[in-house]
């Protein structure tokens, strides 16, 4: 719309400039004197080359470009393009004034955009320092640098959050500067639910885009917080190592890592840095009387009420996700999970008998849980198929998981009543699709020591440190 009222705009002043023109050479024939005609056609000359420099500022600015062109794009607006520049500014401050979310960015047509240090504020709450934003020019895929300082604003709280993004500014140092306005919009993926995030329809949005495609000062999506319980055993850097990548195509996500365990270890704190996704590793041990038990162990369940404790002390908005270290997990469900608003379901494939566990919907509503095993739960569900909004956790103070094995789900989601059906967020395209899955590792025995006489000075001196031993 936006786009559409700007296209015309320059429609209607170019033929007002060749109506003036046109005009002008209609009324004068040939009484003109030579000195009329040559201001007429001085006139004819300027007002051409306007055009044509409108046109192709125009032209420029709907060009499509691909980030390694940013230089080549500013090169451009600053030279080739400084008057036009000053012709679309009136134009660009008409576009800020009109988007209610935008971030005002000004850039420096002569100097390189750098990142900028912006204090993520209230990070009172036990994170050490500001967070150093870059301004990516991929709204939806923000660089390492952002997402790993969108990680300290995580654990700082949502609070920080909200400021960083608020901040977020890149300086301007050389005339003539341009104003620019960018609008990072994600199309929320259960909009179906969800209320529309702008008052600007998405067609306004994208024509303002395309009319002024600059430097897209990214705003956060809603912080995830993935919590993950693990455990001493051959495979657990394997699993921790295949998790972590999977979620390091993850925006604004904070990773917590729990260990069933009295003490960190120092090979997995190696791998989780290594690995780079923003991260708390702490421990929380299994009890002892579940652990001499020989019948079925409530598995990861004190270190996920660890990780609830947590997110009560640091967590003020977002969404939080049981991911076990062992299962399979497809990265847009994390993306359509950030906009649940109490409780989102979808199917997970692998479970019992059934090859999935899914919510069943009939007519567009929950109508019950397909699922090899029942056992008399409300909620027959995987761990890997449910993610619960912060703030509705927030209003559920004593939510927490059972030490009962099997009905560990159940519990927690028991927990959270009230909670209706209809309040229950659908995800993976209505829980047609499947996106995340109980995979399960096969259990390796454990390596033998290894001859420290016959291989010493070799490599695998070194290796041997790296396996972890029960
Ligand atoms: C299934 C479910 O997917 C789990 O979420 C549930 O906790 C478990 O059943 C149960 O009901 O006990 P499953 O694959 O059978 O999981 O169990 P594991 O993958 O072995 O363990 C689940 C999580 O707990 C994993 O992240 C694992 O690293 C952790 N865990 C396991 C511990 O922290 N301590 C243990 O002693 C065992
Ligand atoms: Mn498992």
């Amino acid at each position: 719309m936006k786009g559409g009222g700007a296209y015309i705009s320059i429609g209607s002043s170019t033929s007002g400039i060749n109506s003036m023109g046109s005009g002008s050479g209609s009324g004068s024939g040939s009484k003109m004197t030579l000195g009329k005609s040559v201001k007429m056609y001085l006139t004819i000359f300027i007002a051409t080359t306007c055009i044509y420099m409108v046109l192709y500022q125009y032209h420029m600015s709907r060009e499509p470009f691909a980030p390694s062109e940013v230089g080549k794009h500013q090169e451009k607006s600053s030279s080739s393009s400084y008057i036009a520049s000053y012709l679309w500014s009136p134009m660009s401050l008409l576009m800020a004034n009109a988007t209610t979310t935008t971030t005002t960015t000004t850039v420096s047509s002569t100097t390189t955009t750098t990142a900028t240090v912006s204090n993520a504020g209230q990070v009172g709450q036990g994170s050490s320092s500001g967070s150093i934003r870059t301004v990516s020019l991929a709204a939806t895929r923000p660089t390492q640098a952002s997402s790993l300082a969108s990680a300290s604003a995580s654990a700082g709280g949502a609070a920080a959050h909200k400021t960083a993004a608020a901040t977020t500014t890149t300086t301007s140092t050389t005339p003539p500067a341009t104003v620019t306005t960018t609008t990072t919009t994600r199309a929320n993926p259960i909009a179906k639910k969800g209320p529309a995030s702008t008052s600007m329809s998405q067609s306004q949005l994208d024509a303002a885009h395309k009319i002024r495609p600059t430097f897209v000062a990214a705003s956060e999506p809603p912080p995830l917080y993935i919590i993950t319980p693990t455990y001493r055993r051959p495979e657990q850097l394997a699993e921790l190592t295949r998790l972590g990548y999977t979620l390091k195509h993850v925006a604004n996500l904070l990773w917590l890592v729990i260990e069933d365990a009295n003490k960190t270890n120092p090979l997995v704190a190696h791998t989780l840095d290594r690995i780079g996704v923003p991260y708390e590793y702490m421990v929380a041990p299994m009890p002892e009387k579940y652990k001499q038990t020989k019948k079925a162990k409530p598995r990861g369940v004190s270190n996920r009420n660890r990780g609830l404790e947590y997110l009560r002390q640091h967590a003020t908005e977002g969404v939080l996700y049981f991911a076990d270290d062992d299962n399979t997990y497809d990265i847009s469900i994390f993306e359509q999970m950030r906009y649940i608003s109490k409780v989102g379901m979808w199917p997970v494939g692998l479970v019992t008998k059934t090859g999935v566990s899914s919510p069943i919907i009939r007519n567009g509503k929950l109508d019950g849980y397909y699922d090899g095993w029942i056992g008399g739960r409300k909620y027959p569900v995987d761990m890997a198929g449910f993610a619960v909004n912060i703030k509705f956790l927030r209003q559920r103070p004593h939510a927490q998981m059972p030490f009962k094995p099997g009905y560990e789900e159940d519990g927690f989601l028991r927990s959270l009543a009230p909670l209706d059906n209809d309040e229950i967020d659908l995800l993976a395209d209505e829980c047609r699709d499947i996106l995340t899955w109980h995979t399960q590792t096969k259990k390796n025995p454990p390596a033998q020591a290894l001859n420290k006489t016959r291989y010493s000075n070799t490599n695998l001196v070194h290796i041997d440190k790296l396996l972890v031993r029960p």
